[in-house]
């Protein structure tokens, strides 16, 4: 997709790149991270406002150092370059990087050396910075000013005479630099001349005419799972085709309690009504009877998922594309500094599906961090409930029934799950937690009822906080709360004697229990 005005994030395998991108996108303008080598004339084709030059974990002096050709700073676009990318500035233009004795790494004082820079309006002398380098500039390069210093960086801040070419020796998108948004801002709107286009509104606009352009009369199908990804990709489609577009939703018999109609009456409020609804529970059951291993449940049900889709799918004629809430981490997490060569990691629950059906992929929030799906779904009048929603694992309550799978444990596990879910929401901690569930476990245990000995099932409750389920750490809820969900599960959900509280944190544990 063209933007009007985007910035350009060039990776050099620094852990903040994506944090770079993000900030970007937090002050109205559109950016998106291409490996360093991407080529000039693809750089060109996107016609950035401005380029940004990441950090990473290279010296430049190295022989393997990712460099980049001095023609694009040629090409008469503002460049930052950040760390590294000051290092890379310093080097590409003749001045000299080399390591530094002392490592410099956490905060610093930086105090500005002129007024006159518009990257550095509004910006206090001395202001906190964070720092990160075992590199430091020993020669400026000839065409370079010093802007700003530390005590330990007598090049702070650098920029060529007579170009819009910066570089900083700190990190500007880190919290931890005080008034780093501000020089990221100046940058944008100083130096780039950006207008700030970027706004989810904006989006949606831009996205439905290049999808109606792009489909034409063609059928789109899509698998309609009721989270946030799929629903957001679905309601975008809807609006920028309408009829054309065939929202399927599968009940695979492992949803949580009220999930199908939830999605029922969001397809009905929100789609046109070629929604296709199907009711495969027997199917999924019937093959997931007595399979016990987490591995084959998950492979079952996978290959089950594309059997009824590709039969839901074939009843609907000639249909051309596919459409998956695929996001931007999902695309970038694999790209690495090793360049184009590098594979791109298409992560979708529906595996296989394009090649076999011969479909064509449509991404459109292939550019998205998930908050920004969140604020497109708010702007395409999706409900609080569907946008907040915590993830819901593809194979569903069939990876939380440890061991076999039947009717009654999956009853017993969504009775417990709801009355989590409400306690939290009531204690106002659902927003706060990245995920929270509960699982049955393949053990039963010894109570007493009234006067009577039980033999019973025992609950686990699992709530972790995350920032993207790479890693997790179990929620600290408090105790009243835990006490509250305890009784109502004991007194409420016939078959369950115990609960207990999950205190793993992934690693090495994962979040789900299978
Ligand atoms: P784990 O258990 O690996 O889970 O720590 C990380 C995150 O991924 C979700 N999850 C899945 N999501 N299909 C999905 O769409 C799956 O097969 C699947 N397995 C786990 C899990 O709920 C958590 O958010």
């Amino acid at each position: 997709m063209m933007h009007d005005e985007s910035i350009l994030v060039l990776d050099f395998g620094s852990q903040y790149t994506q944090l770079i991108a993000r900030r970007i996108r937090e002050l109205g303008v559109y950016s998106e991270i291409k490996p360093f080598n991407i080529p000039i004339d693809d750089i060109r084709l996107i016609s950035p406002a401005g380029i940004i030059l990441s950090g990473g974990p290279s010296s430049v002096y190295q022989s393997e150092a990712p460099l980049i050709d001095k023609e694009i700073m040629e090409l008469d676009v503002p460049i930052l370059g950040i760390c590294y990318g000051l290092q890379l500035i310093t080097h590409l233009f003749g001045g000299q990087v080399i390591g530094a004795d002392h490592r410099e790494y956490g905060h610093a004082d930086l105090y500005i050396e002129t007024t006159q820079d518009p990257l550095l309006n509004a910006i206090d002398s001395p202001t906190h910075v964070w720092m990160s380098h075992g590199d430091k500039i020993a020669r400026k390069p000839p065409d370079f000013r010093t802007l700003a210093h530390t005590r330990n960086s007598p090049h702070g801040i650098i920029r060529h005479q007579s170009k819009p070419i910066f570089g900083l020796q700190f990190h500007p998108e880190v919290a931890h630099t005080k008034q780093g948004h501000i020089i990221l801002k100046n940058f944008l709107y100083e130096v780039c001349g950006c207008k700030g286009s970027w706004t989810p509104h904006s989006f949606v606009e831009h996205s439905i005419s290049s999808l109606r352009e792009k489909i034409g009369n063609e059928k789109v199908i899509c698998a309609l799972s009721g989270g946030v990804d799929s629903s957001v990709a679905a309601v975008l489609l809807s609006r920028a085709i309408g009829r054309q577009l065939i929202p399927i939703f599968i009940d695979n018999g492992l949803l949580r309690t009220n999930e199908a109609e939830e999605v029922q009456s969001m397809a009905a409020k929100h789609f046109s009504t070629n929604f296709r609804f199907v009711d495969a529970r027997e199917r999924f059951l019937r093959r997931l009877q007595h399979v016990t291993d987490p591995e084959k449940k998950r492979k079952i049900i996978g290959e089950e998922f594309i059997r009824v889709f590709e039969d839901a799918a074939s009843r609907e004629g000639e249909v051309r594309y596919l459409v998956q809430g695929t996001l931007y981490p999902d695309v970038i997490e694999s790209i690495s500094t090793k360049g184009p060569s590098a594979v791109i990691k298409s992560h979708h629950n529906v595996g296989g599906l394009p090649q076999t059906m011969k479909l064509t992929l449509i991404e459109p929030l292939r550019e998205l961090f998930k908050d920004e799906v969140r604020r497109v779904g708010s702007e395409l009048g999706l409900p609080d409930h569907i946008i907040g929603r915590h993830p819901f694992p593809g194979p569903g309550l069939a990876v939380r029934t440890l061991g076999d799978i039947t009717e009654q444990k999956l009853t017993i596990l969504r009775q417990s799950d709801v009355i989590f879910i409400e306690e939290l929401r009531a204690a106002d901690l659902y927003n706060d937690v990245w995920q929270a569930f509960t699982v049955l476990l393949p053990v039963q245990t010894v109570g007493v009822m009234g006067d009577e000995r039980t033999y019973e099932n025992a609950i686990a409750l699992r709530a972790v906080t995350s920032q993207d389920a790479m890693t997790a750490d179990w929620a600290q809820l408090p105790y009243d709360l835990l006490k509250k969900v305890s009784n109502r599960i004991i007194n409420e959900v016939k078959g369950v004697n115990r609960v207990v509280y999950d205190i793993s944190s992934k690693p090495p544990s994962t979040i789900e229990w299978e």
